[in-house]
């Protein structure tokens, strides 16, 4: 198949006529990738059995694991669910459009095959006006998986898209990088309390503000343990794993607490470093260490004749000495940790490492959504140190 792509020129305000030729092949089967706020989703009718058929072959994924129908306003939503509970209400209004998916009770309109059997349904209404215009001019709801091959990073320009789809799909939509980086908070609104299935840009700490408390699924939190299954079947799959066997670096607790106490050994010890290394320092001593060890663990690995890379930041960059280090962004701002994310590890990939050490980051905010990814990528390898 001879794969379509086409540059939308203005993504703020793309043109109906730049998006025609996409929303028919979604209304007649066929399936396009295009650019969400999130990520890049591959897109296909919601309502076709067959063209989540379609779906599930071009990305090579197990066809148990549902997909979310994309919607542009909330009359899409009604046709695609039983009931709309309150929280999901109360979701939609302060959070829609935007990087927010919620589960509810199917409706009958809505197939199996689209779902994976389930009956409930995940539902999203994306702010990238690209994507919400596409799905208006489709007419109809658009499951949309991230539009990767699966086990492979989720694509966040058109050309990791294309990388992984040209000649498997019509069309690809171009609308340039997105600008989350990481995929939708999914949140089950379903039962008495909402809980985060994937954690995403719609944080913990904002939905606990608008609920008081919200529960969070304990898949999102650590390796399953036997028996155990998640609530979106998705996350118990080791989604991504890079070709290098990557590890975290992580600080125990009473390790930074020793950063912070004067006189402590480590602190004399870290304070006698920093003043070393002669550089106008600007790291917090947290960081500093962070880098050190992650470098450490790096050029010990490399001692052994293996092609090592490090997963930095661009506070910390000049720290390493190891051959290969990659930033994923600035330790002051997750948002471009997040940004950065998956083009870093798809960056790792395609250099052949064979094992890649990363610093960590805070898991609050936005940093709970870019430690789920980093963790599972890793396999939960983790040294603590
Ligand atoms: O940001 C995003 O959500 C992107 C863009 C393209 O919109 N899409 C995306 O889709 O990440 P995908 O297929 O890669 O991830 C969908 C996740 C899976 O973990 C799946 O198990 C879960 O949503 N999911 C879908 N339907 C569900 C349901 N009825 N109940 C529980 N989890 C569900
Ligand atoms: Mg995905």
């Amino acid at each position: 198949m001879d794969t379509k792509r086409i540059v939308i020129k203005d993504k703020e305000n793309p043109e109906d006529q730049e998006l025609f030729e996409a929303a028919r092949i979604l209304r007649e089967g066929g399936l396009v990738a295009f650019p969400t706020e999130t990520v890049y989703g591959l897109g296909g009718n919601a309502l076709d059995a067959d063209a989540a058929r379609k779906i599930y072959a071009a990305k090579g994924r197990p066809s148990d694991n549902p997909l979310i129908a994309h919607i542009s306003c909330m009359e899409e939503l009604e046709p695609l669910v039983r009931e709309i509970p309150e929280a999901g209400r109360v979701l939609a209004e302060k959070y829609w459009p935007g990087p927010l998916t919620m589960i509810f009770p199917k409706s009958d309109l809505v197939p199996y095959s689209t779902t994976g059997g389930l009956d409930t349904v995940a539902v999203r209404m994306p702010s990238d006006p690209t994507a919400n215009r596409l799905i208006r001019l489709a007419g109809v709801p658009v499951a949309a998986p991230s539009a990767n091959t699966s086990g492979r990073p989720s694509p966040t320009t058109a050309d990791h898209v294309w990388q992984d789809m040209n000649g498997k799909i019509e069309m690809i939509v171009d609308g340039g990088p997105v600008g989350i980086g990481v995929e939708s908070t999914i949140v089950d609104v379903s039962g008495p309390v909402p809980t985060i299935l994937r954690p995403g840009a719609i944080t913990q700490e904002m939905l606990d503000e608008l609920f008081g408390h919200v529960m969070v699924d304990p898949a999102i939190l650590g390796p399953m343990k036997e028996g155990v299954r998640p609530k979106a079947p998705g996350m118990k799959y080791k989604h991504y794993a890079p070709k290098g066997e990557l590890t975290l670096i992580e600080l125990k607790d009473e390790t930074i607490k020793a950063l912070y106490t004067p006189g402590s050994r480590l602190y004399s010890q870290v304070s006698r470093m920093m003043a070393d290394s002669g550089k106008n320092w600007k790291l917090d001593m947290e960081s500093f260490y962070m880098a050190w060890k992650v470098n450490e663990a790096a050029v010990q690995r490399e001692q052994t004749g293996a092609k090592v890379g490090v997963i930095c930041t661009d506070e910390t960059m000049d720290e390493y000495t190891v051959a290969v280090k990659r930033s994923i962004g600035r330790r002051s701002s997750q948002d471009s940790v997040a940004h950065n994310l998956y083009a870093v590890l798809r960056d790792f990939d395609d250099l052949g490492v064979d094992y890649i050490y990363s610093e960590s980051f805070a898991d609050t905010h936005l940093g709970s959504a870019i430690m789920n990814r980093l963790n599972k990528a890793a396999g939960y390898h983790i040294l603590m140190v």
